[in-house]
Formats: structure tokens, sequence, C-alpha cells
């Protein structure tokens, strides 16, 4: 890992991690490059041309990367699928909403995504939720991208390096927001500089120099400090960004990770069939038995999610934040990239 990352892209070695659903607008990707740090464009849960759009908006100054879900073979039960939304009527009416039939497939046009990538190549790119195709990877560096994957574990980022990945983002459970395992194996059960060394160590023997990236729970510089001197050539921080005023999160979002009332952030699958860290309300607690279908409950739950931020309320829309959510502050975001600066 003694792979360094090039410094005309992460030389503050601050990224504004990618955050789908709205925070991660272009406004947040230009301020974050301005400030010197580096920010990603989220392309998951967005079509192909609702990408361009936020390309378009980039202007093409500053380089600035673009994140995609990789969609991986769908494994929901049909019968677990249709029970869950049963449940879920009752709680999308208490907000106005409906439940929507099952969309079983995953159609957010990623290989449109891909391609459109690969006409308009941003500094970067990477992959999240499993490994795109060695194609993929082979034409968006030959097209001249800098390609990253997110693992979460040793044998993922072994997986990865072999796809011939140009650095990794590490990530570690405390991280906000959907966890990018593939392997599918438990959580990783040391501190985030425990899983950067043995990342590290890993990729070592296996003769694989990629850098890292580091995420998960970053809430201040001392922690950021600390990947770093575990070997992390950077920090992605998502959480840290969430209450700037250039993020697009939305107002019930930015009130609940500005509460300083009692509270804490525990893992669900309740929102999207897959594990994701959020704020704990209500929806989560009576939903903590969710099945394993991604992204068949996202689209299931998409309205009352919205209906919920409508009506003001944080009981029934998802609340992603990381395990250092209450070291956020209301600043903009080039003063979080100063303070998280090497
Ligand atoms: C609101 C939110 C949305 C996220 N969306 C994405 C995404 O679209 N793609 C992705 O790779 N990671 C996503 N993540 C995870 C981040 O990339 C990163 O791992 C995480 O934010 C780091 O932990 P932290 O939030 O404690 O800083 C998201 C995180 C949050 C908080």
């Amino acid at each position: 890992m003694d792979a360094t990352l090039p410094v005309d892209l992460f030389g503050g070695g601050v990224v504004a991690a990618p955050m789908a659903g709205g925070p991660s607008r272009p406004d947040l990707v230009r301020a974050v490059g301005a400030a010197g740090g580096f920010g990603f464009l989220a392309g998951g849960y967005k079509a192909p041309e609702a990408l361009a759009a936020d390309l378009d908006a980039m202007d093409g100054a500053l380089p600035f990367g673009v994140n995609l879900f990789v969609p991986a073979p769908a494994e929901a039960d049909r019968d677990a699928v249709l029970a869950y939304r049963e449940r879920l009527l009752p709680e999308a009416a208490a907000v106005g909403a409906d439940v929507p039939e099952p969309r079983w497939s995953d159609d957010d046009g990623y290989p449109a995504k891909l391609e459109l990538l690969l006409g308009r190549v941003p500094a970067a790119v990477s992959f999240t939720f499993a490994l795109p195709g060695r194609d993929a990877v082979v034409a968006l560096r030959a097209a001249g991208a800098f390609v990253l994957q997110t693992v979460t574990c040793p044998d993922e980022a072994l997986a990865a390096a072999e796809l011939g990945m140009d650095a990794l983002v590490v990530q570690h459970p405390d991280a906000g927001g959907h966890s990018g395992s593939f392997l599918g194996l438990r959580p990783f059960a040391g501190t985030l500089p425990e899983l950067v060394a043995a990342v590290g160590s890993a990729l070592s023997a296996a003769g694989a120099h990629l850098p890292v990236v580091a995420a998960g729970g970053i809430g201040t510089p001392g922690a950021a400090a600390a990947a770093r001197d575990a070997g992390a050539a950077a920090v992605q921080l998502g959480t840290a960004f969430l209450r700037t005023p250039e993020a697009g999160t939305n107002p019930v979002h930015r009130a609940a990770l500005a509460d300083p009332g009692p509270g804490r952030t525990a893992p669900t699958r309740a929102f999207s069939g897959k594990w994701a860290r959020g704020l704990e309300n209500g929806f989560m607690r009576r939903f903590a038995d969710a099945p394993s279908a991604y992204p068949v409950l996202h689209h299931l739950t998409a309205p009352m999610k919205a209906a919920s931020v409508r009506a003001g309320s944080p009981e029934r829309t998802s609340l992603w934040a990381g395990t250092g959510w209450r070291e956020g502050r209301d600043e903009d975001a080039a003063a979080v990239v100063a303070r998280f600066a090497r």
C-alpha cells in the first residue's frame, strides 16, 4: 500500500463521498473541488439523463468523480417481499402515500450510465455494491479515468485489486448510508485504522500496491489523522458534508442531524433491503426484521419516504448518518475540507 493517489486529483487528501438521493448535487462537488478537496457526483438512484444533467452542471472546470451502483443479481424472496409490502401499507398511508407494486429488476440504467461516462470521462469513477465487469474497468482506464472500488474487508480488497482497480475506498461499518459490501461477509469487527491496516497487509502480501481511501465514521480531524497514520492516502467523508449549504440534504434529514437530543445510529435493511446506517427512527425499530431484497424494498418505500419528508416528519424516512454525526457542524463545504485536510 505504498502507492499514492495522483496529487492533482486527491491533493488535499479530503474526498467528499458520493451521496445518492440528493445530497451530492453539483453545487457540493464544485465547492469541494474549489476548496482543494475532491468530490464525487452520485450516479445511483438516478436515470442516465439526470446524471448527464449533473455532468453538464459541472462546467468542466475542476476534476471530479462519479460513483455508480453496480447491479448485483437479485436474491429477493418473493413471498417475503409481498408480506413486507402488506406491512408497509399502513405505514405509507400514515403519511398519505402509496406502496407501489414490486419491481423485480434493477432498471436504473447502469449500462447507459457506464456508456455516458465512457463518452464524457470524469477524472475518477468509483463503484460500489458489486464489482463491475473487467471490460468496464479496462475501458474507463483506457479513456483516462482513475477507477476505484468500495470494499469493506481484506477479501473484497483482493478481489477488487485483481480486477485492475487504481485505488480502493475502504469503508468501515461506522459509515453513513449503504454498505458497499459485496461478498456478504460479517462486518469488520475492529476500528477504521485497523481495517485500513488489515487491507494494507493483505494487499502487500498479494504484491498489490494500491492506494487506499479510508471511509466510515470519520467525524473529527483526529479520526482522519488516525486513518492516514494507518496507511490511508486520503479520507472520504459523507456525513460531515451533509449539513453544508452546498449539499442537497433535505430539511428533515438536516434537522435530525442537528438535533442535540438523545439519538443513535444503527444499521437497517428496512428502507432498501440492503444494510445501511442511519439515525434510528420508529420505522427502523418496527421493521428491524426486513428481508434482504435490494433494490426491491427501495422502490417500495420511496413514496413513503418522500411523503414523510414533505410532511416534515423524520419518522418514516431514511436519515443516513455515520457514527461521527454528532461532530457535524453547520459550516460550508470549504470549511469541512480545510478542517480535515492533511
Ligand atoms: C446520505 C448518504 C448517501 C450515500 N450514498 C452513497 C452512494 O451513492 N454511493 C456510495 O458509494 N456511497 C454512498 N454513501 C456512503 C459514503 O460513500 C461513505 O462510505 C460514508 O459516507 C462514509 O461514512 P461517514 O458518512 O461516516 O463519513 C452514502 C452515505 C451517506 C451518508
